[in-house]
């Protein structure tokens, strides 16, 4: 028996996505941000094809990568809470330094494990949302590294504005960030790592990828997916299909209605097929009237409000359809494409939303 919603993960052209980025970049290293399960879509079977430098949010998701890719590379990049410190540097994941006081503990925990505790600096240079203020960078920065057991890896920011490639903003911050690890180094600082370009900057602010910055943290282009804004200079393609099979195939008269709220009247006589996903599976609510899925390469367009577990299609288009019948809803089919990007345009929202929204039921298949 088979689950009747699956996402297919196109390994090969996760690989091309990797590799574009890392050609654009050179000769910087690339990251590859892998929280939250890879943005849902299955984190093991992402790091398989990623190399072995990832990043991710908090210390389960660390462990997990630790264990499915011995020897690999991982970082948190946002905060470390204090208990969560010494399992952390007994597994070897490169910490942040969000403050002294966190860097104090991390010190402490290296000693109590007869470890060397890797760390880098967050700085907050304008995301407003975790790390050291600029005033107090330097300082900071010196007393950590007077600090035993730890081993300074690197330096590291991020940008909110970085989708946008006129607002001045991200120079800003670019610059700024710049000076501080300049007047670190003077002051005998060395970082391993010196990163701030996410997916926005690497396609927005190429002086995010060339000197001082050695590296550069990528997410969603990894998916193929982009900020909704902004210029798009990378070329990386989909890698996600998300799809489902057809549960009913029923003529209709002129004058029924469809779904909940009765939001869809039939003018005409119509085929319609009932489809099994709905918005528990990631399908927006917003494709209520408005998206479509294909199915054999023809276009349905959705009629009838989304509900949880079932979707009515107009399958008129559709010369045999039948149930069992296989339906995409994101990805290819025929000469049609639908992206996570398209529906992240009808929800109002970014593909980051549409792609971590595929529900706990749907099956992730990497081939
Ligand atoms: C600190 C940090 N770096 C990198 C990323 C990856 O961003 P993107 O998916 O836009 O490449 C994120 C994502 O939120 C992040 O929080």
């Amino acid at each position: 028996m088979q689950r009747r919603v699956w996402v297919e993960i196109d390994l090969a052209a996760l690989k091309r996505n990797y590799d574009k980025i890392a050609a654009k970049v050179k000769p910087c290293e690339v990251l590859c941000v892998l929280k939250a399960n890879a943005y849902g879509l299955g984190v093991k079977d992402y790091a398989k094809v990623l190399g072995g430098n990832f990043g991710v949010a908090e210390p389960f998701e660390a462990l997990e990568l630790k264990r499915a890719v011995p020897g690999a590379r991982v970082q948190i990049l946002s905060s470390i809470l204090p208990d969560e410190i010494d399992d952390m540097v007994q597994a070897g994941v490169v910490l942040p330094v969000i403050d002294l006081a966190t860097a104090k503990l991390i010190s402490e925990a290296a000693g109590r494990r007869k470890k060397r505790a890797k760390v880098q600096f967050k700085l907050d240079t304008g995301m407003g949302r975790l790390g050291i203020k600029p005033d107090e960078a330097l300082e900071t920065m010196e007393r950590t590294a007077r600090l035993p057991g730890l081993e300074i890896d690197g330096v590291f920011s991020h940008c909110p504005m970085a989708y946008d490639p006129e607002d001045p903003f991200t120079g800003r911050q670019i610059k700024r960030f710049k000076e501080l690890v300049a007047q670190a180094e003077k002051r005998g600082l060395r970082f391993r790592y010196v990163h701030i370009a996410a997916s926005d900057a690497i396609n927005n602010f190429p002086e995010a990828y060339r000197k001082p910055f050695n590296l550069v943290r990528t997410g969603i282009n990894l998916h193929g997916s982009f900020d909704p804004n902004g210029r798009r200079s990378l070329k990386v393609e989909p890698v996600l299909s998300l799809k489902t099979r057809v549960a009913q195939v029923r003529e209709l008269e002129a004058g029924t209605t469809l779904g909940y709220g009765r939001t869809w009247c039939l003018k005409e006589r119509t085929k319609v097929a009932t489809i099994s996903a709905g918005y528990a599976d990631g399908l927006p609510l917003a494709l209520t009237n408005r998206g479509h899925v294909l199915i054999k390469g023809k276009v349905c367009p959705v009629i009838g409000r989304i509900s949880m577990d079932y979707t009515t299609v107009d399958a008129s288009a559709v010369d045999d359809v039948a149930p069992g019948d296989e339906v995409t809803c994101l990805g290819r089919s025929g000469r049609h494409c639908v992206t996570p990007d398209d529906w992240a345009a009808l929800k109002g929202t970014h593909a980051y939303d549409i792609i971590c929204s595929l529900g706990s039921r749907v099956e992730r298949r990497a081939k």
